[in-house]
């Protein structure tokens, strides 16, 4: 039998870093070939995670401009993945998530009748604007997709609701994948500064980059952060900065010229995930790191209105804490001087995944094809 083509498409940082274990899972099983097709609606900072998997890509549409707008990215992602398409003819499209690379490259797969596979499916906040373009952006790809790799039962059981067309798996989050392989306790960091820390003061991760949280609420969270750093000189901050210009300025305006915060460049997906283990909170309004902190046994303070991700609230890890300057304040503040609410937040738990999504999610493929005898079995926490 020909081996099937599976092409992923993929363009940011998060999407990439969680394709990326699979994109190797699909290599290893041998049945397929692999193929990646970049959008490079980020550049650099996508770059950087096909570094550090050691990831090629067969097709690089390079289409990022400073301050582009979401329909420079959609409008180039079709144009670019048509040829693609043509060229490469393959059987099955992976997409990931809820960008607007993950839209447009559905999109384009549907318009010349590829199956979609739709990894990290099922989340939703049900307020078509928060987050934004993110939540429409997978509504419409649950339309579009024949397979929904559903991270946890919630997600499943929202696609359910929506009544879609295709099959859905419950398969993990792969990021809890790709976790394995990028913790561990000797790890040195590229910048000196953190590995010279005191190791008894404590350390705040921060990130903060969300289109919804642009104007007033972002800079209500700097207020906030500049707070607590000048309330607490014995804590150390460090936040590494999206490359967005947006996001540079507010945070730049907002934070510079405190001793304790280090706002840095963004750094690899080793040192973040590093990071995150060396820290005594994680701050952020990001999607990822709310499911990698509960994994860390962190206690994460969710500085959205809203979460596509509630199971971590339910485990008592993370917390939904707005975007209030008082609020967050407040929050901080009470895990830094109240040990029991501090230790009531900070125990591993993962309900997104046991590391084996990835194969979940391979096995299910086959079986689509034909290829395997037996639905894989669904993850169940
Ligand atoms: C995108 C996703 C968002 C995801 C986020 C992860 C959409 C609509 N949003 O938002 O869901 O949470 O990525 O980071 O798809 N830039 C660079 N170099 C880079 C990356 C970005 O210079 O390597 C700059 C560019 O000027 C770009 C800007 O950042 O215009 C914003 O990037 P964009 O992809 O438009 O939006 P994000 O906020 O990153
Ligand atoms: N991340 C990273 N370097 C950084 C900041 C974040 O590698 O400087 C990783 C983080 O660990 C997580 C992912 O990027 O895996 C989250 O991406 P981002 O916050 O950009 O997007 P979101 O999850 O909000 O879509």
């Amino acid at each position: 039998m020909d081996k099937k083509k599976i092409m992923s498409v993929f363009g940011t940082r998060p999407e990439a870093i969680k394709m990326a274990p699979l994109v190797r899972a699909l290599e290893e099983d041998g049945r397929f070939t692999s193929l990646c097709c970049l959008t490079g609606q980020h550049r650099e900072m996508l770059d950087c995670v096909m570094e550090i998997f050691r990831l090629h890509a067969d097709y690089d549409l390079n289409i990022m401009e400073k301050n582009q707008t979401l329909s420079t990215i959609t409008t180039k992602t079709l144009l670019g993945m048509e040829k693609v398409i043509a060229e490469a003819k393959p059987d099955l499209i992976l997409v990931h998530g809820d960008t607007t690379t993950t839209f447009a490259g559905a999109l384009s797969a549907f318009y010349q009748k590829v199956p979609v596979g739709h990894v990290e499916a099922g989340l939703r906040t049900f307020d078509k604007y928060s987050p934004y373009p993110e939540e429409m952006n997978r509504n419409l790809v649950g339309k579009i997709a024949q397979l929904h790799f559903a991270p946890t039962r919630a997600n499943a059981e929202n696609l359910r609701r929506e009544q879609l067309m295709g099959e859905i798996f419950i398969t993990g989050n792969t990021v809890i994948d790709a976790m394995k392989t990028t913790v561990a306790s000797s790890f040195r960091f590229s910048d000196e500064r953190i590995n010279q820390l005191d190791p008894t003061r404590r350390l705040i991760v921060m990130t903060c980059h969300r289109r919804e949280n642009y104007g007033e609420p972002m800079a209500a969270i700097m207020r906030a952060v500049r707070r607590i750093a000048l309330d607490n000189p014995d804590l150390i901050v460090i936040y590494p900065v999206h490359l967005s210009p947006v996001v540079q300025k507010a945070a730049h305006e907002g934070l510079d010229g405190l001793d304790n915060v280090l706002l840095i460049d963004p750094i690899d997906v080793e040192q973040m995930h590093n990071l995150m283990a060396r820290s005594y909170l994680v701050l952020t309004d990001s999607g990822g790191l709310q499911e990698e902190a509960p994994a860390l046994g962190k206690p994460v303070l969710v500085m959205r209105r809203e979460t596509e991700r509630p199971e971590a609230i339910h485990a008592g890890t993370a917390k939904l804490v707005g975007v209030d300057e008082q609020a967050i304040v407040d929050a901080v503040e009470k895990l830094l001087n109240d040990q029991n609410a501090y230790s009531q937040m900070a125990h591993a738990v993962n309900p997104y995944g046991d590391g084996n999504a990835c194969s979940r999610i391979v096995r299910a493929i086959a079986w689509s094809f034909g290829m395997e005898p037996e639905r894989p079995q669904d993850f169940i926490v």
